[in-house]
């Protein structure tokens, strides 16, 4: 029968990540929210405090935390703010590609500085003409002597315009669709790297989001990771670890729109009694538990095969894509408890479900995210 109770070591990693989210985001939230601030001291004492970097094992100078781990700080962090916490663990996204295919020398060469002081890196897949087929990317690599030359452009790129490091999948031969497609990293002051500008979004304000032009940026061939033509499988086996956290990332969000929602039916009156003792809003709030139960139960059972070294891909889409689709649920509900104030930006409601959205959508959109759940199944259903 397995334990849902957390160890010591794990509730004062969870009671870590819970005071950084409420004294150090939270207060700031809703200002960085309004006016679009990327608010980088938070960002450096995430890093100080050892929230930033968190797969990169100890020996390299990282966290060195598990899958489970990691969904506990996520989700708590997620509670603070949404933006923040993409801009704060889009390190692990973008460093994970060298830690599933870098050799022992290419980890050292990277993730030790990075470790050592405040960094921030990008993980550069998704371009304008092929979000959710991204074996069908246009981002050139041609060899060139000793290495190769990359050309093209990626987009919706998160922390691009703050990243001093870029990992970057590009094509030698567009006709072998995902078989041409290699990986490598690309330091930003590489002549040719154009970071464009802040992407203006509807949610995740106090992240940066934006575009990066690669205009005939020679890369070494000690940049490559793994094998020409492995670009692919590296970023999905990448993705497999890095959609948990974005599960727990939004029973974050759920769980802060649940809260905001029950004290609001507490205190709230309407015909003579506490709107919580309506059972029309009684309903909702059960409704809203149970999703934020599952979402967090679905979160962990993916973390947890992570950790156990087992294949999580069906496991980790599912946690990312009910997740997301419970944090859209229950944030609109509180935006429906709390009435006409609900839709007001003086109350807390309304952002929650803008930021709810986007993680329906990014690290692979929920309709991708049905796509992989589904092959994976009907594999394992093979006659
Ligand atoms: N692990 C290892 N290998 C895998 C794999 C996995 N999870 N999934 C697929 N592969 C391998 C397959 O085995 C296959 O290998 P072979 O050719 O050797 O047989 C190869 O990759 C191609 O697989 P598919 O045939 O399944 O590929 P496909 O073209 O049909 O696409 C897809 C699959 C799942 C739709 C994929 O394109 C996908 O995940 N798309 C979404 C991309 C995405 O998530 N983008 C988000 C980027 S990050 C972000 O959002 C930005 C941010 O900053 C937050």
């Amino acid at each position: 029968m397995p334990d849902f109770s957390l160890s010591p070591d794990l509730e004062s990693l969870q009671d870590l990540a819970r005071k950084f989210a409420r004294t150090e985001m939270m207060p700031r939230a809703a200002e960085c929210d309004r006016r679009g601030i990327f608010p980088e001291e938070i960002y450096r004492k995430a890093f100080d405090l050892g929230l930033m970097n968190l797969n990169v094992p100890a020996e390299y100078g990282g966290s060195g935390l598990g899958a489970f781990q990691q969904c506990l700080i996520v989700e708590e962090l997620g509670y603070g703010c949404a933006g923040m916490t993409t801009s704060i663990i889009a390190n692990c996204l973008a460093l994970e590609p060298i830690l599933l295919g870098g050799t022992e020398a290419q980890k050292r060469e990277v993730l030790e500085p990075f470790c050592r002081s405040y960094h921030l890196a990008s993980f550069g897949l998704t371009e304008p003409g092929g979000g959710s087929d991204a074996g069908s990317l246009a981002t050139r690599a041609r060899r060139d002597g000793e290495g190769y030359v990359l050309s093209g452009e990626k987009c919706f790129i998160t922390n691009a315009p703050h990243a001093s490091l870029f990992t970057v999948f590009a094509t030698l031969d567009p006709e072998l669709r995902h078989k041409g497609i290699s990986a490598f990293y690309v330091p930003r002051e590489a002549e040719g790297v154009v970071p464009g500008k802040d992407e203006e979004k509807m949610g995740h304000r106090a992240s940066s989001t934006g575009t990066v032009r690669f205009e005939q940026v020679r890369v070494p061939a000690a940049h490559r990771l793994g094998a020409e033509g492995e670009g692919f499988p590296l970023a999905m086996r990448t993705l497999d670890m890095t959609r948990t956290p974005i599960g727990a990332l939004a029973t974050g969000i759920a769980q802060c729109a649940l809260d905001h929602a029950a004290r609001y039916s507490r205190e709230r009156h309407s015909f003579g009694k506490p709107i919580g003792e309506h059972q029309a809003i009684q309903m909702k709030l059960a409704m809203m538990t149970s999703q934020v139960r599952a979402a967090r139960l679905l979160t962990w059972q993916a973390a947890t095969l992570i950790d156990a070294g087992k294949n999580a891909t069906l496991e980790s889409s599912v946690a990312k894509c009910f997740a997301s689709d419970a944090a859209m649920r229950v944030s609109d509900e509180a935006i429906q408890i709390f009435g006409g104030y609900g839709y007001m930006k003086d109350y807390p409601v309304e952002k929650l479900l803008r930021d709810a959205k986007l993680t329906q959508i990014y690290e692979g959109s929920n309709e991708i995210q049905r796509i992989v759940i589904a092959r994976e199944l009907l594999r394992r259903y093979a006659p």
